[in-house]
């Protein structure tokens, strides 16, 4: 029998951003006794790398602001392809989220009299992004741990989760490994949180960090959970893109939210140049009436820099493709200008935007108060994820609940910026407290002990390859620059088709990695078991990304560049087979009801 440690929770919650952290708080106040697992130390995560705020619709800047409003932006925003109910529970519950976020202390910037102060994002038809400058979710994640540690929650921190366990059909706990000393730990429980992020790190831009590979996404669909909208990534499109050891770190949306406009290397705003037919009747098509709307004028339509991200990132690429980008390969970001237009604009945009003065500052030497910065797209999101159920945020596997980034449903084809500090916070919640009543009802699981014992076998095998193993590093490598390459912001049949085979190549060749030294902080063996999960995500996006003959949110495809109604009628689910082989489905998108219809034809105009 493998050695290992046990623990026992009611709710195991894995990953602790803000999705995590919200959950465990939720089945902690439930009275269900829970285990907060962090890949790496509590309060680092992907989280905070939103930026610009939070999307609640609360109305404090414009009143004309509702619900209403927020669920059509964040369904036409997503192409129609969200999963319904999740929009809705999204823009009903946010303002309260936001509230509660606030009573529990956090600081958000305020209007004159005093409330909260939301600004302008992409897609949003009103300034709708509570924030505390462009530390927004710095503060959702300081404020949310404070809370957290009050609620005698036990945090395993430095510490990755390697597979999930089944009781029966059930969930039953996971089998983990801590970082410091490579011992295992197997973890029994009631119910399953997974809230482990992104995928970001499957390909060579990116703005997340090293933890996010993919691991929710790749752990439910071992345990037979299904996965769904898998070819939609988001490219956010202002990643740095100098100095090369900072390329893909996020610029911050709220740069063009404070009137930051997009510039070629001719000087011209080319955002002016390709407005979508059906975002044209609220764009302005002047310069001036775009600062008009910065400034707060209600009659004045967004700058065209506030275009939804995919197309914002494909007019970016489309400049430097045809010769017209920045030195270093992007385009210039401008915030400086506004200096024209307000007096002493330095000190505004140091209060506005200080994490982007400072990141410019020390990191590319560069004074965002004067000079425009070099911008270009960053692998930041992915709308697919684990296939769930709206209200409860369960999975297809009994017990098995998944929230924020690694859950699908909410954003559809393509996210809109801010929404997705929103969506952690409401659906953080809801899977705490259906994870505490399922782990209530059904009492906690016992996960077999001959595949906690396999599992250990299986982790422990790179050290065992001797001759010429395999380095984990390469293939990591390999892979990154592939899906960048071919499964980018743009793609292609036959290079897609290249991608699969070749992910499939790597695969292969994964399972003959070897490492070597011992288990104490050994880089190369995490990374040796990282690799699985972007293996197994990167195929996911990849055969997803074929089969959507069209172009549609976050998905774009060069040699089908237009919608096509008959893929608006599908979403597409992955799903392991009984011989361990990928498979797919088309699954019908379930029809709005009558008057949720009827708000998206209303605020069509
Ligand atoms: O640009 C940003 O601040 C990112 C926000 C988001 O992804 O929601």
């Amino acid at each position: 029998m493998a050695e290992y440690e046990r623990v026992e929770h009611d709710v195991l919650v894995i990953g602790a951003g803000g999705a995590g952290l919200r959950a465990a708080i939720e089945a902690a106040a439930a009275g269900a006794r829970v285990g907060l697992v962090c890949k790496s130390l509590l309060g680092k995560a992907h989280t905070v790398m939103a930026e610009g705020g939070a999307a609640a619709a609360m109305g404090n800047v414009d009143d004309r602001d509702n619900w209403r409003v927020h669920f059509a932006d964040t369904m036409r925003g997503g192409q129609y392809m969200n999963n319904w109910r999740m929009a809705e529970l999204h823009a009903k519950e946010a303002p309260d989220r936001i509230h509660e976020l606030e009573a529990w202390g956090a600081l958000f910037d305020r209007t004159p009299d005093g409330r909260i102060l939301q600004r302008n994002f992409g897609g949003h038809r009103y300034p709708r992004l509570a924030h505390v400058g462009d530390r927004t979710g710095l503060e959702m994640i300081r404020t949310l741990q404070d809370h957290a540690i009050h609620l005698a929650i036990d945090v395993h921190m430095e510490v990755t989760v390697v597979q999930l366990l089944k009781d029966g059909d059930r969930v039953a706990g996971a089998l983990a490994y801590d970082r410091e000393k490579g011992r295992f730990r197997l973890f029994s429980s009631g119910a399953v949180v997974l809230a482990t992020g992104g995928i970001g790190r499957a390909f060579s831009v990116t703005s997340n960090s090293w933890e996010y590979t993919g691991d929710g996404h790749a752990l439910a669909y071992s345990t037979g959970a299904e996965l769904v909208d898998m070819e939609f990534v988001q490219f956010h499109p202002t990643g740095m893109v100098w100095p090369p050891s900072v390329k893909g770190i996020l610029v911050t949306e709220g740069v063009r939210g404070e009137g930051g406009v997009l510039r070629n290397s001719l000087g011209k705003r080319f955002m002016f140049d390709d407005i979508p037919d059906n975002y044209r009747p609220q764009t302005a098509d002047t310069e001036e009436e775009g600062w008009r709307y910065v400034t707060g004028d209600k009659a004045a339509r967004r700058p065209p820099e506030l275009l939804t991200r995919d197309h914002v990132a494909r007019c970016i690429q489309r400049e430097v493709r045809e010769g017209r980008g920045s030195p270093h390969g992007g385009v210039f970001l401008d915030i400086a200008w506004i200096k024209e237009r307000i007096p002493n604009a330095a000190d505004h945009i140091r209060k506005k935007l200080p994490s982007m003065y400072h990141q410019f500052m020390q990191l590319a030497n560069i004074d965002i108060t004067t000079t425009p910065m070099e911008v270009g797209p960053t692998t930041h999101y992915i709308m697919g994820g684990i296939r769930v159920d709206g209200d409860s945020q369960m999975s297809t596997v009994p017990g098995l609940f998944a929230a924020g980034e690694c859950a699908a449903g909410l954003h559809g084809a393509n996210r809109l910026g801010g929404n997705s500090l929103s969506d952690l916070l409401v659906f953080g919640r809801r899977a705490g407290e259906y994870a505490a009543r399922f782990a209530a009802e059904r009492g906690v699981a016992q996960p077999p002990v001959s595949e906690a014992d396999a599992a250990v076998a299986r982790a422990l095998e790179p050290f065992e390859r001797s001759g010429s193993p395999e380095a984990p590093y390469a293939i990591q490598h390999e892979l990154q620059r592939m899906m960048q390459d071919l499964v980018g912001i743009v793609r292609q049949e036959d290079e897609m088709k290249r991608a699969l085979d070749g992910v499939r190549q790597l695969r292969r060749r994964a399972g003959q990695v070897g490492v070597t030294g011992n288990r104490e902080y050994n880089p190369g063996w995490h990374t040796a078991l990282d690799l699985d999960n972007l293996l197994t995500i990167s195929e996911a996006i990849a055969l997803a990304a074929i089969e959507r003959r069209e172009s549609r949110g976050g998905h774009f495809r060069d040699d089908h560049p237009d919608k096509d109604p008959q893929y608006a009628k599908f979403n597409i689910v992955i799903r392991r087979g009984a011989d361990g082989s990928m498979q797919l489905e088309r699954r019908p998108i379930p029809s709005l009801p009558a008057e949720l219809a009827a708000i998206v034809e209303e605020q069509k105009s």
